[in-house]
């Protein structure tokens, strides 16, 4: 007797689609074929649904501390939030501190995941911050061994003491590509944007529509432009972090087409709203780095989703707590930046492919394929047998009203209608 079958339902992977039954025992798929025995302990009808591979959200931030406070979800209530939205994965950045190991960094967070009992899988990035004195290089070659296939730098945050400079990511690139690491980039010009902002307070602006235009688009495509000729004198892959901007992307699809291998990602905050929101009254809900941009930018970013220029969609989940967005509203300087999705991800995505009629194929390897394979996530990202049942059953004739809450109460779905509907029937936890 099996442990779950599935049965009729449109089986959906990156490279195709097609109607067909699934066999699950111990958390692994064992079969897939069309009219198998129906002997399970738990039989599912298919019929008329999409059944997709749990998503893997690239980038998230649980209880960070950043910003003056630390980010409002647990390892647990995050992956508790992800699981409800089909997010059965998530990649975390654990942040090194000055001195630490980035092995002993990541250690850290993994004992917080285990303590809290996260219900789903949870991977490590690393964050490094100091490379003490080049004595970090020392670790790049046991990192695999770790678990730990990516790194982030940050080109920003230089008060936080976060920050890589452009000469730093020049020595961590070569050494990371010899150790088959992955580099992700958070790619802002920190010069223009520190300009910018001592420019507004010299004048008083302070409001949170400056956080937008002191970090504008062209703030974000001079990283951007840097970090590419870089990839390419040194012949080095990178994966640019929540790219948000018209000329980025289009730098980026210019490289892809030149074999630059350089990775974009960007997020559904990005794709669902534009820089309008910094005008609103509750303008600092809407405070994250990069800060969403012009309407230019966003048209753009779905072009490049639909042509392969974008190749993963995270959320950058970081939510605050109201009564902490608020320390800045009359300072965008100080409201912790930072915006929470991982419920809404999944769904968003869905929804989104349906009105602008984007094959569910895609959507599935911006979210769940394409992640697994540049973060070696093994045995995830497809529908596969021998892969993990991480299973989410979506329906599109049902929807899903984004409801508000007390605890999350800087939501910025919040009052959405996503066209369908989606439930994890199963998954695996790593
Ligand atoms: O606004 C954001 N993205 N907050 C989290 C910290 C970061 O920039 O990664
Ligand atoms: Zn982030």
């Amino acid at each position: 007797m099996h442990d779950l079958l599935i049965y009729n339902a449109t089986i959906v992977n990156y490279d195709g689609l097609f109607i067909g039954d699934v066999l699950v025992d111990d958390g692994v798929i064992t079969k897939i074929g069309v009219n198998l025995p129906d002997s399970a302990k738990r039989i599912i009808d298919g019929t008329g649904k999409y059944l997709l591979p749990g998503a893997i959200d690239a980038h998230t931030h649980m209880e960070m501390p950043f910003g003056g406070t630390t980010s409002n979800d647990t390892y647990a209530t995050g992956s508790e939030k992800g699981l409800d939205g089909g997010v059965t994965s998530f990649i975390d950045y654990a942040v090194q501190r000055k001195g630490e190991s980035i092995i002993e960094a990541v250690n850290k967070r993994r004992k917080l995941v285990e303590q809290e009992k996260a219900p789903g899988s949870v991977y490590f990035h690393c964050a490094i911050t100091d490379l003490n004195n080049d004595k970090l290089f020392d670790e790049f070659p046991l990192l695999k061994a770790h678990g730990i296939n990516s790194i982030k730098c940050y080109m920003v945050y230089r008060h936080e003491g976060m920050m890589m400079g452009l000469d730093d990511i020049k020595a961590i690139l070569p050494i990371a590509k010899r150790n088959n690491i992955m580099v992700n980039i958070h790619a802002e010009d920190v010069d223009m944007l520190e300009t910018n902002i001592d420019k507004f307070k010299e004048e008083g602006k302070t409001k949170p529509c400056y956080h937008y235009l002191s970090r504008d688009e062209e703030v974000e495509y001079s990283a951007d432009k840097k970090l590419i000729e870089l990839s390419k004198e040194l012949d080095c892959p990178l994966y640019i972090v929540h790219l948000a901007n018209k000329k980025g992307l289009e730098l980026v699809r210019k490289a892809k087409k030149e074999h630059i291998k350089v990775y974009a990602e960007t997020c559904p905050q990005y794709l669902a709203f534009n820089k309008d929101v910094y005008y609103q009254d509750d303008a600092y809900k809407y405070v994250c780095s990069p800060a969403i941009k012009n309407q230019d930018s966003q048209d753009e970013l779905w072009k490049g989703i639909c042509d392969g220029t974008i190749d993963v969609v995270a959320t950058d989940h970081c939510p605050f707590k109201l009564e902490e967005k608020l320390w800045g509203k009359d300072d965008f300087t100080k409201i912790p930046n930072g915006c929470g999705g991982i419920a809404y991800l999944y769904r968003y995505m869905l929804s989104e492919a349906v009105k602008r009629k984007i094959p569910f194929t895609k959507i599935v390897s911006l979210l769940s394929y394409n992640p697994s394979i540049i973060f070696n996530i093994n045995n995830k990202g497809l529908i596969k047998e021998g892969y993990d049942a991480d299973l989410v059953l979506y329906n599109i004739n049902d929807n899903f009203l984004v409801e508000k809450s007390k605890e999350d109460d800087t939501n910025i779905y919040e009052g959405m209608t996503f066209i369908g509907n989606l439930k994890v029937i199963s998954y695996k936890k790593r």
